[in-house]
């Protein structure tokens, strides 16, 4: 049986076949509309969510299946000190896959370990989200064409920002990619990152300022400073409004550069960029449902003829 916890869990051929299957889906979404037909999907969230969740709902819901979980720890027996190892075992009991979301990095893997049916990571604390990986890689070959030879800038909180760690591990696979990585000085990008890189020869940069890179970028991809990662709400609020992408800063941009963000955003992309072409962020929300449709077929060994 096969989980996803990371997004390296799949090797670059799997991932390709994941995602011509998801094109696929997005072609021709009525030939897979009975694929589920008669599973069941357990969410068990720990933590808030809005695109994570109801997407992998509307996933299991487009394939024909069903679903049922939780959306906040509080309304389980969490509440009552049950481990996610035992919650896990119940949950093998009633349901045919489960994506799970957690405050504590590593509880999905604690989980998956004892589980009777494969677990997905959907967010571990500041570790990993291998969904929204699979999400934003599925947009950038999608819309780009290819998923090599650019240059990413990576903007926000890259210290904490869990969707930043999962894409940068899962891009270190491609050939030709250039990483800057943009922060201010106390988000900087985790050591083990950049130390990885070093040892791959991967090359990137560190840098504060956004408008001086914007030139050289194929794509921006922004984060919010994540209020709920902070241990202190003077720090949240002298960093929170670093970043703002607006129009003025889009015009120093590239004119096939995209912007992407894993969402929520709070004030780090201002709304008049949403209607720049080149705002792909609620295109790859979209996309986000596809391939959880496409990772539901596959972890489930669902093959159609
Ligand atoms: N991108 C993402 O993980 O969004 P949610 O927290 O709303 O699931």
């Amino acid at each position: 049986m096969k989980h996803l916890m990371s997004p390296l869990d799949f090797t670059a051929e799997e991932l390709d076949r994941l995602f011509d299957l998801a094109n696929d889906i997005e072609k021709n979404p009525g030939k897979y509309a009975h694929a589920c037909d008669g599973r069941i999907l357990a969410t068990c969230f720990y933590e808030p969510s809005t695109r994570t969740r109801l997407s992998f709902e509307s996933a299991m819901i487009r394939l024909g299946g069903q679903v049922m979980g939780f959306a906040d720890a509080s309304s389980s027996s969490a509440t009552k000190g049950e481990s996610v190892s035992d919650t896990i075992r119940i949950i093998s009991c009633y349901a045919d896959i489960c994506a799970m979301r957690h405050p504590k990095e590593g509880a999905p893997m604690v989980a998956a370990e004892k589980s009777g049916i494969p677990v997905i990571n959907a967010g571990d604390g500041g570790h990993q989200h291998p969904t929204q990986t699979l999400t934003d890689l599925l947009t950038i070959r999608s819309l780009k064409g290819r998923l090599g030879n650019f240059t990413i800038g990576l903007c926000g909180d890259l210290k904490f920002g869990r969707t930043v760690h999962s894409l940068i591990n899962a891009l270190t696979r491609y050939e030709g990619i250039r990483f800057i990585f943009i922060s201010p000085e106390e988000l900087r990008v985790p050591d083990y990152i950049t130390d990885a890189l070093k040892e791959k020869g991967i090359p990137y940069e560190e840098v504060i300022r956004l408008e001086t890179v914007m030139p050289r970028l194929d794509l921006l991809y922004m984060t919010r400073v994540q209020r709920e990662r902070f241990f202190n709400e003077e720090d949240y609020v002298r960093l929170k409004d670093f970043y703002i992408l607006n129009a003025d800063k889009m015009m120093l941009a590239k004119k096939d550069m995209l912007v992407l963000h894993p969402l929520p955003r709070v004030n780090e992309i201002s709304v008049e960029v949403d209607d720049d072409p080149r705002a792909a962020y609620f295109r790859q929300a979209l996309y986000g449902v596809y391939v959880r449709m496409a990772l539901i077929l596959t972890l489930l060994e669902i093959q159609l003829p």
